[in-house]
């Protein structure tokens, strides 16, 4: 009931968000005495959310605290199924492996899994992903295309093209992408993307998603070993960026995206892809598991693998580390 009370108010704050919501309306609307009121916007402010109160205007919202909970990612998500099941904890080991979890409940499409900190984050080709509490957005999206196995590594570009996109879009910052999915501000690593698969015979039953975002941290938070190489939103843009804006706007443009993927296909993702990234036409080192090409990127298939032109001829690369020889 008391979670209830909140929600329904929180929604009545953020719902416009530069007017006065009189004690009166927020009485008829919870139906509860002006005392209990009173004592719910304690609770609010005590949870960091800044209210100014006017007397006979009522209650303004200057600015929710910097919070990714369930209640925050919900009020004011603009999507019919990305997001709206969500599955929050303030720690997990890795978002990744309870989204694989949720697989096998039957979580259904469009299902997200947020954590303010992970003790376990997973990076690609087995690397651990930092990933320290409050600042960032780790968190897994399960969704369940009806699409050949072969097709699911162009959910990966459509996911990297999503969150540049939404990073471009709330902040004005111009992210670029390196292959495959490393997002990219100012040549340093702002976000990264690791998709998992679950498939059966040759049908994908469901893809995880999992991008993991430098929102807010400020360059100590780093450990020395990632500083020259990582950057986060807030180093970029010179201020704190609210999380849970940030998730809601992904979601609205990975449901647009997605939609659109599964309309008319690949075609139009790989454009946005191949406009945002820098990787094409440049000379690059490709570092796999089967040893390191160099050569000149040619451009993507329909697979999304990478096509390099090496002096034995032109080396299709499926999974790596890329160096831009330039850089
Ligand atoms: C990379 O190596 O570039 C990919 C990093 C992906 C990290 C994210 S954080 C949320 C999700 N949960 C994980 O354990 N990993 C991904």
């Amino acid at each position: 009931m008391r979670s209830m009370i909140r929600k329904r108010l929180i929604e009545l704050f953020t719902s416009a968000p530069q007017d006065f919501v009189s004690s009166q309306q927020i009485c008829d609307e919870l139906g509860c005495s002006r005392t209990a009121v009173w004592k719910h916007i304690e609770d609010l402010r005590k949870e960091g959310y800044e209210l100014e109160a006017v007397r006979r205007k009522g209650y303004r919202l200057l600015r929710k605290p910097d919070k990714i909970s369930e209640d925050e990612i919900l009020f004011g998500l603009e999507t019919e199924t990305f997001g709206r099941h969500i599955y929050f904890q303030e720690e997990v080991t890795s978002t990744q492996l309870i989204a694989h979890d949720l697989v096998n409940e039957g979580a259904p499409h469009g299902t997200l899994v947020v954590s303010d900190h992970q003790t376990k984050g997973k990076g690609r080709l087995q690397r651990n992903w930092h990933s320290p509490n409050g600042t960032g957005i780790w968190m897994s999206l399960i969704v369940r295309p009806d699409i050949p196995l072969h097709r699911a590594p162009q959910m990966t570009l459509l996911a990297s093209v999503v969150i540049t996109e939404a990073i471009e879009e709330l902040t004005g910052l111009t992210p670029s992408i390196k292959w495959p999915n490393d997002i990219l501000l100012n040549g340093k690593k702002v976000a990264g993307i690791l998709t998992e698969l679950r498939a059966e015979a040759d049908q994908v039953h469901a893809v995880i998603i999992g991008p993991g975002i430098n929102v807010n941290q400020t360059a100590s938070d780093f450990p020395e070993e990632l500083k020259h190489a990582a950057t986060s939103v807030r180093m970029e843009l010179g201020e704190k960026v609210d999380r849970a804006a940030l998730i809601q706007k992904i979601m609205y443009i990975f449901e647009k995206r997605y939609d659109d993927y599964m309309t008319h296909g690949f075609a139009p993702i790989k454009h946005l892809w191949e406009a945002y990234t820098i990787t094409l036409g440049e000379r690059i080192i490709a570092r796999t598991v089967n040893g390191q090409y160099t050569g000149k990127a040619l451009g993507i298939n329909d697979e999304g693998v990478l096509l390099l032109e090496t002096a034995e001829g032109i080396q299709k690369i499926y999974s790596a580390d890329i160096e831009l020889k330039s850089t």
